[in-house]
């Protein structure tokens, strides 16, 4: 592809030079220029042609391959389903009806493979519409995990998939509706945060532990999720959490070890040193996300972008700083103040802080986290934190042995290893 662009620019300076300098040109060498060009130009244009049908073809038949694998799925999904978690097919008709054609209105925001899209089906059911994007082939891949794991999974903290579309271009899926949002639409706004009191909060907690523990070790597949962060929690109108976009989520064979990948996909902030740097994720990935979701839910802050004048510590430093001159308190939300009880709160701090440790081998599993949380009894001292300042992750940057980079926003990122 290089070596042609670099001919066509040959060519058309060449020819540019030589009308300069003869202003009138010969009958016959205007003759011979239209050869020559007749001669290099067709085959150049043909051999584009051809190469961007070929790429065209190949485009869509992975896409109709995926295709069949995920509609062989589904419906595979639908037959060892029981009766009361049955998957409903969808007509594009209904679903255009009750999205009103897809309007921007009806958008609920952008997920990880295409648009989300709320809907009321006739009956007056609400639910949530997440339509493929036609263009992306990651977003397909990703379409195809999320069928994969989120259709076999039963959790009262996962989201629950109820059917999907499959008609001309279009592939969709229908999930329950999720009327309170997402968490970080309650934790990070200055207004709404004191809408969550501590025993919501608590309550948020407890249930997102538990759902990742169904993933690693209840679940028949066992999955790790790669991906959790405060906007993949969504909220139901009870305020009970449930986690969400399973694009990214991994299963996995029993061993705690983990895999490796060339692809390091994730979000800033949430990302554990050993993935972020080399590519090794394992479920204390998953654990390390939580540790830190854990502690912006008690905190209100995020851990990316935290920002304290007198240090260049980021939420994890800061709450690593605090515990060890016993000073946990002032992490704690002030919109907490009036309900949070002392003994949860701390609990949860230190749990969070055993989370973030440096070491995989450190953190605790989450049917551990959820007993820690539960308990009565005392904790073991956690160890600093990995990534506990903003150098800390620019430094890893550095010397990690995947290409890495980290994106701005707050958008999952994908990292692919420069070969
Ligand atoms: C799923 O199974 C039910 C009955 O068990 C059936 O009515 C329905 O058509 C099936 N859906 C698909 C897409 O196969
Ligand atoms: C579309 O919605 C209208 C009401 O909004 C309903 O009367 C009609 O039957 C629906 N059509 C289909 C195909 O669902
Ligand atoms: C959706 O589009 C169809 C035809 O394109 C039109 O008949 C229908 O009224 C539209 N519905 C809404 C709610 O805009
Ligand atoms: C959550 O959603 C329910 C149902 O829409 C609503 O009644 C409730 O006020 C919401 N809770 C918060 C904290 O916004
Ligand atoms: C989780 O950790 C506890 C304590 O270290 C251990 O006893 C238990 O076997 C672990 N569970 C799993 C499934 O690895």
């Amino acid at each position: 592809m290089k070596d042609l662009s670099v001919n066509v620019q040959d060519i058309y300076v060449r020819m540019a030079s030589s009308d300069s300098d003869h202003t009138v040109l010969k009958s016959s060498d205007d003759d011979k220029k239209k050869k020559m060009i007749i001669k290099v130009l067709l085959p150049l244009v043909f051999g584009i042609l051809i190469m961007v049908m070929s790429l065209m073809v190949c485009y869509w038949r992975k896409k109709k391959r995926l295709r069949i694998t995920i509609e062989g799925r589904l419906r595979n999904i639908n037959e060892t389903r029981n009766e009361d978690m049955e998957l409903q097919l969808f007509t594009l008709q209904r679903i255009m009806n009750a999205t009103k054609n897809f309007s921007i209105g009806c958008k609920l925001g952008e997920g990880g493979f295409g648009p989300v899209y709320k809907g009321i089906l006739d009956e007056g059911e609400e639910v949530a519409v997440k339509r493929l994007s036609k263009t992306s082939t990651q977003g397909l891949e990703e379409f195809k995990n999320e069928v994969v794991c989120i259709a076999k999974l039963q959790h009262r903290n996962l989201v629950k998939l109820i059917g999907y579309c499959m008609e001309d271009d279009e592939m969709m899926l229908i999930y329950e509706y999720m009327p309170n949002n997402s968490l970080d639409s309650f934790i990070f706004d200055e207004k709404r945060r004191k809408l969550l009191d501590w025993p919501t909060r608590y309550h948020i907690i407890n249930g997102i532990a538990r759902g990742l523990l169904y993933l690693h070790q209840d679940s028949r597949l066992r999955i790790i999720h790669r991906d959790l962060k405060a906007s993949n929690v969504l909220l139901d109108s009870d305020m009970n959490p449930k986690i969400s976009d399973f694009g990214l989520a991994r299963r996995f064979g029993g061993n705690e070890m983990g895999c490796n990948t060339r692809m390091v996909v994730g979000t800033y902030g949430y990302m554990s040193p050993e993935y972020a740097v080399h590519g090794l994720f394992s479920v204390k990935s998953d654990v390390f996300s939580f540790g830190v979701l854990l502690l912006e839910i008690v905190s209100g802050m995020k851990n990316r972008g935290f920002f304290q004048k007198d240090h260049s510590d980021n939420l994890l430093g800061h709450a690593w700083r605090l515990y060890k001159e016993d000073r946990s308190m002032e992490l704690i939300d002030e919109a907490l103040l009036e309900s949070f009880s002392i003994s949860e709160a701390m609990r949860s701090i230190q749990v969070g802080l055993l989370c973030v440790q440096h070491s995989p081998g450190d953190r605790p599993n989450m049917s551990s986290v959820v007993l820690m949380l539960a308990g009565e009894g005392s904790l073991p001292e956690p160890k600093q934190p990995g990534f506990f300042t903003e150098d800390n992750i620019l430094q890893a940057q550095c010397s990690s042995s995947v290409a890495t980079q980290f994106s701005v926003n707050e958008v999952t990122i994908t990292l692919i290893d420069g070969r």
